[in-house]
């Protein structure tokens, strides 16, 4: 695993604590998810190269791999990049690559990547806007934005105000509320064309994939 330096630990210490239980959770709508791992997949092609953000355990970057080239995975947390290490060896995953870095501090190559991975993850930043603009940068011409994201100002406007309080007592990570609408704007505003936007219902995650333009 390969470590980029990263500049004082924003919400790492909440998801390292996390790791464990994270790892070891149901997937919450197991027909959602695989209709988003189809989506995803019927866009994939065996000389792409993806980049993820906050990949967690990497579950759906080992999902993903048989095809593609290569995935570079990246996450805040140590923790969380430990069990995804593990699992890929032990699966026999070869073509992901982890690394631990924080969206905001990863720096980029030249090479541009075809696909941006950024799964319940964009309502955890402080900054969204900076980081879809990153992603746009990070792209080749016409390459690809696939997000899922709970916008919770829709089902909990209320968390608005708890979640300083809840960051602050380290109960909650950094969170931030906004609306679907809000969100496809901002991917807009970034340079993107959305080419699909599924929500299976209003509490649930929005499933976005938008392409560089
Ligand atoms: C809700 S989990 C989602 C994990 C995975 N993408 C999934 O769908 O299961 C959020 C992950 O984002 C990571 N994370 C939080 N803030 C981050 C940041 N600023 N940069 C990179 N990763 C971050 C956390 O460590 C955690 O692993």
């Amino acid at each position: 695993m390969t470590d980029q330096g990263m500049s004082p630990p924003r919400s790492s210490r909440f998801w390292d604590r996390m790791a464990p239980r994270y790892s070891r959770l149901p997937i919450a709508d197991e027909a959602a998810y695989r209709r988003k791992l189809d989506i995803t997949q019927s866009y994939l092609r065996p000389d792409m190269d993806v980049f993820e953000f906050g990949c967690g355990t990497g579950s759906t970057a080992l999902v993903h791999a048989p095809f593609v080239r290569h995935i570079q995975a990246t996450d805040l947390s140590q923790a969380m990049l430990k069990i995804a290490q593990d699992k890929a060896a032990a699966a026999g995953v070869t073509n992901v690559s982890f690394s631990h870095a924080a969206i905001e501090d990863w720096i980029p190559g030249d090479t541009g990547y075809d696909m941006v991975l950024g799964l319940s993850i964009l309502h955890l930043l402080e900054d969204k806007e900076a980081a879809l603009a990153k992603c746009h940068r990070m792209l080749k011409p016409g390459g690809l934005l696939v997000s899922s994201t709970v916008c919770l100002k829709e089902t909990m406007p209320y968390f608005k105000l708890i979640a300083p309080l809840g960051k602050a007592l380290g109960l909650m990570p950094t969170l931030r509320v906004f609306t679907c609408d809000e969100l496809a704007r901002n991917i807009m505003a970034a340079g993107f064309g959305i080419e699909h936007r599924w929500q299976p219902t209003r509490s649930k995650a929005v499933f976005i994939v938008a392409r560089k333009i």
